[in-house]
């Protein structure tokens, strides 16, 4: 893993937290979105409740751990925080491979960082497995005076990648919380159809092989 200069990552995990083997299930999640929309800020304000205004942007990609319980289950969250800055693409989209979903984050004051949004996608596509969940995140909606990207825009293209969205603030803890949730659960949904698809496809080899008699289709062969 590739040091960060980011002080404030240089927090690692609690020894407690990386180390606990108490969990049901672990999640990989991935935050992505050009420099200075927030990632760093939005992880930090999750995982350890804190929120600075200076802008140190991130060299590389880091990570912090947090455990959650969705529906009676402990899942710990390895929340990856990559750079925006385009000269660490390489580095931050090797890591897209394993994630279970993204953050994709973009600026409500920024055009650029909303006209983004369908690269990063396309990243996320090149990279990353069918299944990974995405959700779009608004950030900074604090800043409503100085807003450029109007919500149904970003609604819009929402829809059209079909990814869920959330306009938020790392800032004034807005949906900070429910974002993350929202992506773990998800994630629970997609994992327990997939299960459902396999054990359907189980129980119908099953049923398959206990059968006593041919099909009917099978018994008027001519052959
Ligand atoms: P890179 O590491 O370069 O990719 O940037 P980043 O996306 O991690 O941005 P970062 O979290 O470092 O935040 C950039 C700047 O935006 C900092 O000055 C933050 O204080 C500020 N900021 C982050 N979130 C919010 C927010 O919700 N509201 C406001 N008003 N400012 C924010
Ligand atoms: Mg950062």
């Amino acid at each position: 893993m590739m040091a960060s200069s980011d002080s404030r990552l240089q927090q690692q995990p609690s020894q407690k937290d990386a180390a606990d083997q108490n969990f049901d299930y672990m999640f990989k999640l991935l935050i992505i979105g050009n420099s200075s929309v927030g990632k760093t800020s939005f992880l930090f304000r999750y995982a350890d409740d804190s929120f600075t205004s200076a802008f140190v942007s991130t060299v590389g990609i880091d990570f912090k751990v947090k455990t959650v319980f969705r529906n009676d289950k402990r899942i710990k969250l390895q929340i990856w925080d990559t750079a925006g800055q385009e000269r660490y693409r390489t580095i931050t989209t090797a890591y897209y491979r394993g994630a279970m979903g993204f953050l994709l984050m973009y600026d409500i004051t920024n055009q650029d960082s909303f006209n983004a949004v369908q690269d990063w996608a396309t990243q996320i596509k090149t990279y990353s497995w069918d299944n990974a969940q995405v959700i779009l995140v608004g950030n900074k909606c604090d800043l409503e005076d100085d807003r450029l990207v109007p919500t149904e825009d970003s609604q819009r293209l929402a829809e059209e990648l079909g990814f869920q969205f959330f306009e938020a603030s790392a800032k004034d803890n807005i949906n900070v919380k429910q974002v993350f949730e929202r992506l773990v659960d998800v994630i629970c949904e997609k994992m327990n159809e997939s299960m459902e698809g396999d054990i359907n496809l189980i129980s119908n080899h099953r049923n398959q092989g206990l059968q006593d008699s041919p099909p009917e289709s099978q018994g008027s062969c001519a052959c």
